[in-house]
């Protein structure tokens, strides 16, 4: 069975590895995967697009062997189109890319679909929604930033969270809309009622000793029973 990202209509909690134990990432990411989620968010930073550096293709492709979770790549780089086909070859199954990051963001839109992967645009909390107008409609997911990225655990950003509701209006139901940064059992229910269904949360679930129960601690914020 191919890995897809989830048919939008349902909601989804994405773990992002970025808070964990690094030393031990497969253990990390079957502990989440014990929890029932679907996907798996996977934070790339290339130390120019943002001031981090985090995770690459050799690391995924080791991941892809102890995982059947959904891998969610978030590019948080410059020159996405370049470098795509070697997440695709690591075995990535949706790949963002940011708006600020690229110039014929259409083309690379294209070329995942013709690579049999998932397209999403990401904008910065200071971006606007105007910005992904044209670009938007082709995604199978938008990804908004509720923190500026680089880093994990920082303070939700509750204007930018607002772009969601107009994102929503623009992209109908069939597109998901995940969120990133910030996510906890507090805004969760925040960005579900403005029309989000993905949400990502890093801090929030590996800043806890049992993975599990955090990650139901969100859902049951929201409104899923655990
Ligand atoms: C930040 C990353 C996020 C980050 C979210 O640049 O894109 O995915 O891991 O972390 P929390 O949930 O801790 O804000
Ligand atoms: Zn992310």
């Amino acid at each position: 069975m191919k890995m897809r990202l989830p048919k939008a209509g349902t909601i989804e909690v994405v773990p992002s590895i970025l808070d964990a134990d690094f030393a031990r990432l497969a253990d990390e990411i079957a502990a989440v995967e014990a929890a029932g989620v679907n996907m798996v968010h996977l934070d790339v930073m290339d130390g120019h697009f943002v001031p981090n550096i985090t995770i690459g293709p050799p690391v995924i492709a080791k991941l892809r062997k102890v995982s059947r979770l959904v891998f969610d790549s978030h590019l948080m780089i410059s020159e996405p189109a370049r470098y795509a086909e070697h997440f695709i070859e690591a075995g990535v199954n949706h790949i963002t890319f940011h708006i600020e990051a690229i110039d014929e963001p259409k083309k690379l839109i294209g070329e995942l679909h013709e690579q049999g992967v998932t397209a999403g645009i990401c904008l910065n909390p200071k971006t606007p929604v105007e910005a992904i107008n044209d670009v938007a409609p082709l995604c199978d997911m938008v990804l908004v930033m509720t923190v500026e990225p680089g880093f994990g655990g920082q303070k939700f950003m509750p204007e930018a969270a607002k772009k969601i509701v107009a994102i929503r209006k623009m992209v109908g139901p069939g597109i998901r809309i995940e969120v990133d940064g910030g996510i906890d059992s507090q805004t969760a229910p925040i960005v579900v009622s403005y029309g989000a269904d993905t949400l990502v949360a890093g801090h929030a679930i590996f800043s806890k000793p049992d993975r599990a129960a955090a990650i139901n601690a969100i859902r049951e914020a929201y409104g899923q029973r655990a």
